[in-house]
């Protein structure tokens, strides 16, 4: 087996992190082997556009197109490149112009990292965040009126397409078929959003009659995330909106610990394109260049990539290794209140492997 894979780390602690996943990768590959054919790119960076005045050559779907899967770090850069200009000309052109219709959160409590929510401990939380990432709320029509008048007034429109809905439930349904507690819920608000939140129900109600071996149930966005805090355990896949899917999986992790262990994917379920795995977090311009960034985001983000490229073994072996090493607490990062940097950190995990 054999995966090519286009690592591209892009700005401040993205540089960091990324060669401590990479460290994880590569011992993993040997240990379960396979190969890893690395190409590395140094566009999608801030850096990169003070040079060339854009974020990404014009050939970069190309370049890395062709690719198994993307291995991201982070882009911004907001003192030197406005964030607008900096994520629009990179991340979400790999989101739209890559069909990654399904952005993908684990909400994970491990051991020995502290938990925001007072009494909960590892087990307790444990789901997964499904996102709708290419329509709904974050469509582009609509637009200001009588502008500078009284009759001033905005418009936006919200999308929701039955094959853009029914893929990403589709892909949520399996996923929850494939988990033990086989449980899905679904993000509403069909009580104030009339029109396309009844229709989203609908699809989940006709889409849940081809998966009778998965329980389902539905909450409205707002008890939702009360419940997230309140009763994080009754949780397995959750599946949501552009929108509410984007609160969700933001809140999710942040329930689950620091965000410098969270891990994302932007997938293709099919397979037409290459998926994106990168950390929750940015570029962290406040701590970049100190070599104290916290690997365990972008090492986890790995993990999920060998799932998706079927090493399923190998990314369980990653996640057990962040686990122990996390657990002994004796080898822990500044934001997990040890004095360990970025380097020691990953060589650990790669070491526990
Ligand atoms: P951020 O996630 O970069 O940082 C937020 C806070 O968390 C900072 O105090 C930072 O030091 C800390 N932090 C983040 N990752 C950490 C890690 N691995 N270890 C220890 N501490 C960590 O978010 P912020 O500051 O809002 O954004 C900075 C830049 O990153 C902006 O340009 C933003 O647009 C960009 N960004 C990019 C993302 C991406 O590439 N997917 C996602 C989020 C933000
Ligand atoms: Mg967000």
């Amino acid at each position: 087996r054999s995966y090519r894979v286009a690592v591209v780390p892009g700005d401040g602690i993205g540089k960091e992190v990324v060669p401590e996943g990479v460290r994880v990768l590569e011992k993993i590959a040997k240990r379960h082997g396979f190969t890893l054919k690395l190409d590395w790119y140094d566009f999608s960076s801030c850096d990169y556009y003070l040079k060339h005045g854009r974020m990404m050559p014009e050939d970069w779907k190309e370049q890395i197109g062709g690719h198994d899967a993307i291995f991201f770090g982070a882009v911004g850069w907001p003192a030197r490149v406005p964030d607008h200009v900096s994520l629009w000309g990179s991340l979400l052109l790999f989101r739209r112009d890559f069909d990654q219709y399904v952005n993908l959160r684990p909400v994970k409590l491990l051991p020995g990292v502290p938990c925001p929510l007072a009494g909960r401990k590892p087990g307790d939380i444990d789901f997964m965040v499904v996102r709708e990432n290419t329509e709904g709320e974050y469509s582009s029509i609509g637009g200001k009126m009588f502008p500078g008048t009284a009759r001033e007034f905005v418009v936006q429109e919200t999308v929701m397409t039955r094959v853009g809905i029914d893929r990403v439930l589709k892909y949520a349904f399996e996923l929850a078929q494939r988990r033990p507690k086989r449980h899905l819920t679904s993000a509403t608000k069909s009580n104030g959003i009339s029109i396309t939140m009844p229709y989203w129900d609908e699809r989940v109600e006709e889409m849940s009659k081809g998966y009778p071996d998965v329980r389902w149930d539905k909450y409205h966005i707002d008890i939702l995330t009360a419940n997230f805090v309140l009763h994080p355990d009754w949780f397995d896949v959750v599946v949501g909106s552009n929108l509410f899917g984007d609160i969700l999986s933001d809140l999710g992790p942040a329930c689950a610990g620091t965000i410098g262990i969270a891990a994302a994917a932007n997938i293709n379920p099919e397979r037409n394109y290459p998926s994106v795995f990168e950390p929750v977090h940015g570029s962290a311009p406040d701590i970049a260049g100190q070599g104290i960034a916290n690997p365990i985001g972008q090492i986890w983000s790995g993990a999920m990539m060998l799932d998706h490229l079927g090493e399923h073994e190998a990314a369980g072996a990653i996640l057990t290794a962040i686990e122990r090493v996390l657990a002994e607490k004796t080898l822990r990062t500044r934001d997990l209140g040890g004095n360990a940097d970025t380097v020691a950190c990953g060589k650990a995990i790669a070491e526990m492997i």
